[in-house]
């Protein structure tokens, strides 16, 4: 299985970090939601540093467990927690028979995937009947009409060069119809965009995106899509705390797994 980041070392330690923090309160906002149960079973797909997992576990009562999983799992392996279960899965791959999780949930892993089909029917397949899914994913809509030119260049090229990568960032709005279209039930989509500036107040924006630059603009510029001196200014501009930026926006989306027609067991 191909992944656009291939080194899992200490600098994409730290970006996962400033992308937990960015993405967290608003995750577990939505999984409040949702009206986690105790005793439920839980997934996770492509958990990076699982702190997903590990929040969902302290919601779950001494009955409940979350398997944690991901692609690659060096940054999990030493999860320390009698109510988590670190696996290796690739959610290209269908998963194991019978598996009948209460809720599975897969944060900025979607957009990465070429076979977002095939992804999609294999995390519905872990679920039970009546069991929950929440995908949040990326939609690039918002920096595209941000007020600095440059910020909006940026973007556009980090499109671009994600296409060739099979890399979608409108992702996050095409997974309530694609989840749809499989049968699922949707019960809310909802977005967040970050605005921040070049304050410390920003820190973990600011973190994420000068990290994620760090990983791709010179690619972007050797292959042709972004223009160097574009490069330079943009890191100006998340150095500038009067520049306030349009982040990408992430949206929620919760669907649920019908029971089947006879009100029982199906699927
Ligand atoms: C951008 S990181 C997000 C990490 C975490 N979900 C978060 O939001 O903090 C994407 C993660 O997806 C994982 N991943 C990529 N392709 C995958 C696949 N086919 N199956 C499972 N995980 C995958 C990567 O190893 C990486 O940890």
């Amino acid at each position: 299985m191909r992944y656009a980041i291939r080194k899992y070392d200490e600098t994409e330690r730290r970006r996962l970090e400033a992308l937990a923090a960015l993405l967290d309160p608003f995750t577990f906002h939505q999984l409040k939601q949702i009206g986690i149960e105790p005793g439920w079973r839980c997934l996770e797909i492509g958990a990076g540093l699982g702190t997903v997992s590990q929040w969902l576990a302290e919601q779950l009562g001494e009955q409940g467990d979350v398997l944690c999983t991901d692609l690659q799992t060096d940054f999990i392996a030493d999860i320390d927690h009698p109510r988590i279960q670190v696996e290796k899965r690739d959610i290209t791959q269908p998963p194991p028979e019978r598996e009948q999780f209460d809720l599975a949930v897969a944060r900025a892993v979607h957009h990465h995937i070429p076979d977002r089909d095939a992804a999609a029917r294999n995390l519905v397949g872990t679920v039970r009947p009546g069991g929950h899914i929440l995908y949040v994913e990326p939609d690039m809509h918002p920096a595209f009409c941000d007020d600095h030119p440059v910020w909006k260049r940026l973007w556009q090229a980090f499109f671009q060069w994600g296409e060739r990568r099979d890399i979608d960032y409108y992702t996050g709005r095409r997974v309530p119809a694609q989840l749809a279209a499989i049968g699922m039930d949707i019960v809310s989509v909802r977005g967040e965009t970050v605005l921040f500036n070049g304050s410390e107040a920003s820190k973990a924006a600011r973190d994420l995106y000068r990290m994620t630059f760090d990983a791709v603009l010179q690619p972007m510029i050797d292959q042709g899509f972004l223009a160097k001196s574009d490069s330079e200014e943009a890191y100006a501009l998340l150095d500038n705390p009067e520049a306030w930026l349009m982040s990408l926006c992430f949206f929620a989306t919760h669907a649920r797994k019908p029971l089947a027609a006879d009100g029982g067991e199906g699927q």
